[in-house]
């Protein structure tokens, strides 16, 4: 078997955690290599719920975690996570690259400072988390990387820059300046309390050369940097080409793509086949459509095969695994969205003011499909109602990919395998 990613297709929160949960049971090691705490998965195994913003929902099962460069670290809330699940699982198993960014204070009132100035439908709608400034802070090589907490003189030293560069700005929007002293000592806090953690790439790579890596992505394909709807997306790249360059390990994996059944969007930007009538709403409460992290309510729509098969493309996608069939079970008519104004996915730039303003569907971009009833309890895909069936198939002929993972519903065991 080969290294694998779970990748997320649409726009987040496809389930991603509870897959990862999961097929992890066959695999080593469980490695995030993107985003911060902007991600939310969760994943419900028996009685217990567990919320994981960084940490690998491998933890679940106690295999090796990673996380490695590529992501951004706020080091109060990692803290935190830790502690929680520290409070759930004996002995976590959870190593930090030397070289991860951290997320500090001025990153997320920078986050507010950005949105504040974008007006009505310009803004972004962020997490808040200060994920966009630390990305920022990377490319412009200003990050304090966690290698730097054991330095004293050098920390403080590079605060004392950052405090120069910003500090102007913090104060025009009247916003606290960067107190360095306050940022030392939260650093040396956390280093204190998690520098058993951090660990040298090379660590990992000896220890798990010939091992199998199942790497968990965050946000999903359409919030990529650069392949997503610029500038309404997240501020790392999360398809699947950037697994070496934010892990860090040099393997081969296949792609895992992962979508629900349905759409859903949080945050601004385009959402062409979104439904803003009952069945949107029925949909949000069925499927409990709010986020993890910051309780908005995500805003539902039928599924879109004009931007998935564009993420399969994207992504290198070899199986799917599709999500929630069980929030559509009661009603009458499913639709899914299969060209914008008769155009196909190979027609589309996904960067474009056609797909970003104008992209207005109507009838003839929709196929309908009858519903399928309750599937409760049910364990082989044979068994599954012939609606349903058909349902898949369409999606696999369109897709011209195999459906292999069909989930129905949050719990670990509520997962037919193909
Ligand atoms: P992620 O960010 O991709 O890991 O997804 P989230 O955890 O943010 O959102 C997915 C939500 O749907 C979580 O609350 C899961 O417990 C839940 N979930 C996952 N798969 C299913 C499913 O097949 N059916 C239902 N009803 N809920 C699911
Ligand atoms: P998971 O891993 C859904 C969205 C935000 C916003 C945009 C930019 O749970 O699928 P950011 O704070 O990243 O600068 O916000 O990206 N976003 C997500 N939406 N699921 C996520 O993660 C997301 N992470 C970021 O809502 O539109
Ligand atoms: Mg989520």
């Amino acid at each position: 078997m080969t290294n694998k990613a779970v990748i997320g297709l649409q726009w987040g929160d496809e389930g991603k955690g509870k897959i990862v949960d999961y097929l992890s049971e066959k695999f080593d090691l469980v490695t995030r290599y993107q985003g911060g705490n902007n991600a939310g998965h969760t994943v419900i195994v028996e009685d217990t719920t567990y919320k994981l913003n960084l940490i690998p929902s491998g933890v679940i099962r106690g295999k090796v975690c990673f996380l490695g460069q590529g992501i951004v670290l706020d080091p109060e809330h990692f803290l935190n996570e830790y502690k929680k699940i520290c409070e759930k699982i004996i002995d976590p198993k959870i190593f930090l690259s030397s070289n991860i960014p951290l997320i500090l204070n001025y990153h997320k009132q920078l986050d507010g400072i950005n949105e504040s100035i974008l007006s009505g439908e310009n803004k972004i709608g962020t997490t808040a988390k200060g994920i966009g400034p630390a990305y920022q802070d990377k490319v412009g090589r200003k990050s304090i990387k966690l290698y730097d907490l054991n330095n004293h003189s050098l920390l403080k030293e590079k605060l004392l820059t950052i405090k120069k560069f910003y500090d102007p700005i913090l104060s025009t929007f009247n916003k606290k300046i960067i107190n360095i002293e306050e940022n030392l000592q939260l650093l040396n806090n956390f280093y204190n309390e998690i520098k058993k953690l951090i660990v040298d790439n090379n660590l990992i790579k000896k220890n798990f050369h010939n091992k199998k890596i199942l790497f968990e992505g965050a946000q999903g394909a359409l919030l990529d940097l650069d392949h997503g709807s610029y500038p309404f997306v997240t501020s790392s790249n999360t398809i699947s080409s950037n697994i070496l360059i934010g892990s860090g390990l040099q393997v081969n994996y296949e792609t895992i793509g992962i979508f629900k059944a349905y759409a859903t969007r949080v945050g601004n930007g385009p959402f062409p086949s979104e439904l803003f009538d009952d069945t949107g709403d029925y949909i949000a409460d069925k499927g409990v459509e709010f986020g993890t992290v910051t309780k908005r309510k995500r805003r539902c729509g039928w599924l879109d095969l004009v931007s998935l098969k564009y993420s399969c493309e994207i992504n290198g996608v070899k199986e799917l695994c599709i999500t929630k069939v069980d929030v559509l079970n009661d009603l009458d008519k499913i639709k899914i969205c299969k060209s914008y104004q008769g155009k196909y996915h190979h027609e589309i730039n996904f960067n474009d003011s056609f797909y970003l303003d104008n992209c207005k569907l109507d009838s003839s971009d929709f196929d309908s499909f009858p519903g399928w009833g309750e599937i409760e309890g049910i364990k082989k895909y044979d068994s599954f109602p012939e609606n349903l069936k058909n349902y898949i198939s369409y999606i696999e002929e369109y897709l011209n990919i195999p459906i292999s993972i069909v989930s129905l519903g949050p719990e670990r065991n509520q997962t037919i395998l193909r």
